[in-house]
């Protein structure tokens, strides 16, 4: 198991990350790891000797596949098809550590003007997709009794904004879900939402394209975020847990 201590991260990145001691390398389950978060995470764990097994809907998981030959494993995969995260669960087993990191934000609105086949295709991926994740996978971690599983959350996810009504309901529901969850799991297991912080992807440039670029890149987030991953476990079990430093 890894051990990080951080020391004000976003002040200084170089300082953030003192010093992180490796353990036995990990087979991590990701979603969404064409872009953003996911990927970065992807990359600092490949880099950093563990096994990546990851999905996301577009042609740019091809070339996660060529660039990162097995041990990593990418599927493309959308993980609102329930059929298809089944198979893929059947084809990996049980990784150490379970990162449902994919989800979709709304195009800001009162959410009056928000679509059904928006709000729908948002609690499609944020919320179904994540239990379809859960229901495939889990059992197998079960069964070995061991296993982390981290749901990525939010700021929006324990406080509102206007104009991301069904975005805020979706990570509003991660917190519930896994705390649930949480408590359904045998000791040696934990369940978390995880508040990454605000950094500047896709979905942020979506839902605030004036400020995104003022906050951290999603390679340096992940350099505080992916080792402070690896080290949650059955301590953290139920807890609402944020990245250090990612709200500042
Ligand atoms: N960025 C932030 O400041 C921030 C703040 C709080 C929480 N978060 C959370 O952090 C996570 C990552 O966010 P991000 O900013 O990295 O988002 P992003 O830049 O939009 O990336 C989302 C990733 O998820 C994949 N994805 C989307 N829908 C999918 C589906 N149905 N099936 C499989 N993969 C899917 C996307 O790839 P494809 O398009 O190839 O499928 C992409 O790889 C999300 O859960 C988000 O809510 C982010």
């Amino acid at each position: 198991m890894a051990r990080i201590i951080t020391d004000c991260p976003w002040l200084n990145p170089c300082l953030s990350v003192k010093s992180v001691v490796k353990g036995a390398s990990k087979i991590v389950l990701i979603t969404g790891v064409t872009r953003g978060l996911g990927r970065a995470l992807a990359e600092w764990y490949i880099a950093n000797g563990h096994t990546v097994i990851g999905c996301g809907r577009s042609a740019e998981v091809l070339n996660l596949r060529f660039t990162h030959p097995a041990p990593h494993d990418f599927t493309a995969l959308d993980v609102a098809e329930e059929n298809r995260v089944a198979l893929w669960a059947a084809k990996v087993g049980a990784p150490d550590i379970l990162i449902n990191n994919a989800a979709l934000m709304n195009t800001p609105a009162p959410l009056w003007k928000i679509p059904a086949r928006e709000f729908n295709q948002l609690i499609d991926v944020n919320i179904k997709g994540v239990a379809n994740v859960i229901r495939h996978f889990v059992p197998a971690m079960v069964a070995r009794g061991s296993g982390v599983i981290v749901n990525l959350s939010s700021g929006w996810g324990r406080s509102t904004s206007p104009e991301v009504a069904p975005y805020c309901a979706s990570k509003y529901a991660m917190e519930g879900l896994t705390k649930s969850l949480a408590q359904e799991l045998p000791a040696g297991m934990a369940a978390v939402p995880l508040n990454p912080g605000v950094i500047d992807t896709d979905m942020l440039r979506l839902c605030w394209p004036d400020g995104a670029a003022n906050h951290p890149k999603a390679e340096a987030w992940a350099k505080i975020a992916a080792p402070f991953i690896l080290q949650l476990g059955p301590k953290d079990n139920g807890k609402s847990i944020s990245v250090p430093g990612g709200d500042e």
